[in-house]
């Protein structure tokens, strides 16, 4: 099986992404790490247990991570995710936060990592705060990963939370710069423009969400307030659009899970401006090799649409 970890800000696509991976018969997820984002650090706890509820797994071990990034304050997409992150539809019976783990998300990530030297693949669908911390604490750490998969940063300096910079990124820009240019191993990054270049047509939303399933029930209650946000003049808002949704955090974790996923890469070094006035938190790619950086990212260019299909519909069976 493939061995993942998961650094989540638990949101309605960071959902959509777990159950995914939660789906899949050859996918072995080892922990699943929360850091703020889309909502505080305890609703992202919450949010990431009740997802684990859903689908039967609360065996996974959830531990909390970073409540802030390194700089600054933090980022939320309420707005987009409903102010508890996950659509605003409370549910009395889930589960409570002392199922989080004691262990810490930076100790438990680098244990793990440990365990299963050059088998554990990190996914991870949110500021990169963590992540940062991580290598900070063992620089080692990075080495022991089989591969990163990022959803974050893109490719044509086109923002959804600021002008420049996608929201993983902006909200923790600093974060973002220490993992791409301090993780040697192989990393793999689904953009923002990647992710509104291939989205799901809303046909098939219908289809996916009218699955007679208690995950397909989950996921046509928490989608809701994200659905309502297709004509809102708000940040984030083309990830819903007349063309269809993009899943962002399902892209990435895809890639990981399944080899046939993606055709083409763009193969080049990447890193984030950090001084910019209006570009704070943009990725940027050396295509030129300016950088002169040995260590090149793998961007997502093109990739099995239908395979994509197919992952999400299994999903929610
Ligand atoms: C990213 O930001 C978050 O709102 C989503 O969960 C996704 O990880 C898209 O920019
Ligand atoms: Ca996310």
């Amino acid at each position: 099986a493939k061995k993942l970890l998961v650094d989540v800000d638990c949101g309605v696509d960071d959902a959509q992404a777990l159950m995914m991976a939660l789906a899949s018969p050859d996918v072995e997820i080892l922990g699943i790490t929360c850091v703020h984002g889309n909502t505080t650090l305890e609703n992202v706890c919450k949010n990431t247990l009740r997802v684990l509820k859903t689908c039967g797994r609360l065996e996974i071990p959830v531990f909390r991570g970073a409540s802030k990034p390194i700089l600054g304050v933090s980022k939320d997409a309420g707005f987009f995710h409903g102010a508890d992150g996950l659509g605003d539809v409370p549910d009395s019976n889930a589960p409570g936060l002392e199922m989080v783990q004691k262990e810490g998300a930076v100790a438990g990530m680098i244990r793990i990592a440990t365990e299963h030297p050059g088998e554990v693949s990190l996914v991870a669908t949110a500021p990169l705060t963590n992540l940062a911390l991580a290598v900070r604490i063992d620089p080692t750490f990075p080495q022991k990963l089989k591969a990163l998969y990022i959803m974050g940063g893109n490719t044509e300096s086109r923002g959804n939370t600021t002008m420049c910079a996608e929201f993983n990124f902006a909200a923790d820009p600093e974060a973002a710069y220490i993992v791409l240019n301090d993780y040697p191993c192989p990393v793999y990054i689904a953009s923002w423009e990647f992710t509104c270049r291939n989205k799901l047509p809303w046909n098939f939303c219908h289809d996916w969400l009218a699955q007679d399933t208690e995950k397909a029930r989950f996921m046509a209650r928490i989608f809701q307030h994200s659905m309502k946000q297709a004509n809102s003049e708000r940040c984030q808002k083309e990830m819903v659009g007349d063309d269809g949704f993009a899943s962002c955090d399902s892209y990435a974790m895809a890639a990981a899970i399944d080899d046939s996923f993606v055709i083409e890469y763009d193969t080049v070094a990447v890193s984030v401006e950090l001084t910019g006035k209006y570009t704070h938190g943009m990725m940027i790619l050396d295509f030129l090799g300016l950088l002169e950086k040995k260590h090149k990212a793998f961007i997502l260019k093109t990739v099995d649409m239908e395979r994509f299909k197919t992952l999400m519909m299994n999903a929610l069976k």
